[in-house]
């Protein structure tokens, strides 16, 4: 089983978002599972010019030379991806944005139309690498997230994958604080978060007592 989170913080490791996604992965790491955790804010992933050459002039080859191809490659083989996303402007952040259109090039429709095109693009995330969100807001309002929610459902379908779990956590700074008064809660919500790494990892799947958990966030 590998496990490959995309952190998707401008934050990187300092972010809430690594927080949840370092718990996760740990519960994953324990049962047993291979993770790859990644920071976009460490990489240097241009925008998407939109110049389709990684289709029609060089099929396979993205016109920018910068980070995406590594981390295409640390994608191969993954059984799930997990996007972690502070939520910005009601959405996902543009770190996360910039990335998901640089997979333009690992998915080619004409590459299927004619076979006999040359194409060596990286292999787009396949029909068995399941998807997963994590996302935190500063708010506590969970409507936050349903764009979130909403975008990542049209993703999993385009991908014509599954989405195997939606982790939200409303007031995502308690992650990082350092008060005593909320540590208990703090603890208790990234001991379930490890269990759904648990979960994953063994099940590729959530049960139902870890969602309901999930759900409640820090009480
Ligand atoms: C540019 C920007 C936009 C934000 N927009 C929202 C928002 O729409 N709703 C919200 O609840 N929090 C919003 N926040 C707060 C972040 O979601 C919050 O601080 C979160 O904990 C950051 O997570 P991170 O440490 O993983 O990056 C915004 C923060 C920034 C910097």
């Amino acid at each position: 089983m590998k496990i490959v989170a995309i952190n998707g913080s401008p934050r990187g490791k300092n972010s809430n978002s690594n927080v949840m996604v370092s718990a996760f992965l740990t519960g994953a790491q324990e049962a047993g599972a291979e993770t790859v955790n990644i920071f976009l804010a460490e990489k240097d992933i241009k925008y998407c010019r939109g110049c389709y050459s990684c289709w029609i002039k060089t099929p396979g080859k993205c016109s920018i030379d910068d980070d995406m191809l590594g981390v295409l490659s640390m994608l191969a083989g993954a059984n799930v991806i997990v996007l972690a996303t502070p939520v910005y402007f009601n959405n996902i952040s543009g770190t996360l944005k910039v990335f998901m259109d640089r997979l333009a090039v690992t998915g080619n429709p004409l590459s299927k139309k004619d076979a006999k095109k040359e194409n060596n693009a990286p292999s787009a995330p396949q029909a068995t690498t399941k998807l997963m969100i994590m996302s935190n807001c500063g708010s506590s309002n969970k409507s936050q997230f349903e764009v979130v929610s909403n975008w990542i459902k049209k993703v999993t379908s385009l991908m014509r994958t599954d989405l195997i779990g939606e982790i939200y956590a409303a007031q995502g700074k308690n992650l990082s604080s350092s008060s005593e008064e909320l540590r208990p809660a703090v603890n208790k919500y990234l001991q379930v978060l490890e269990n759904a790494g648990k979960e994953v990892a063994v099940d590729l799947k959530l049960s139902k007592e870890t969602e309901k958990l999930l759900e409640q966030g820090f009480i």
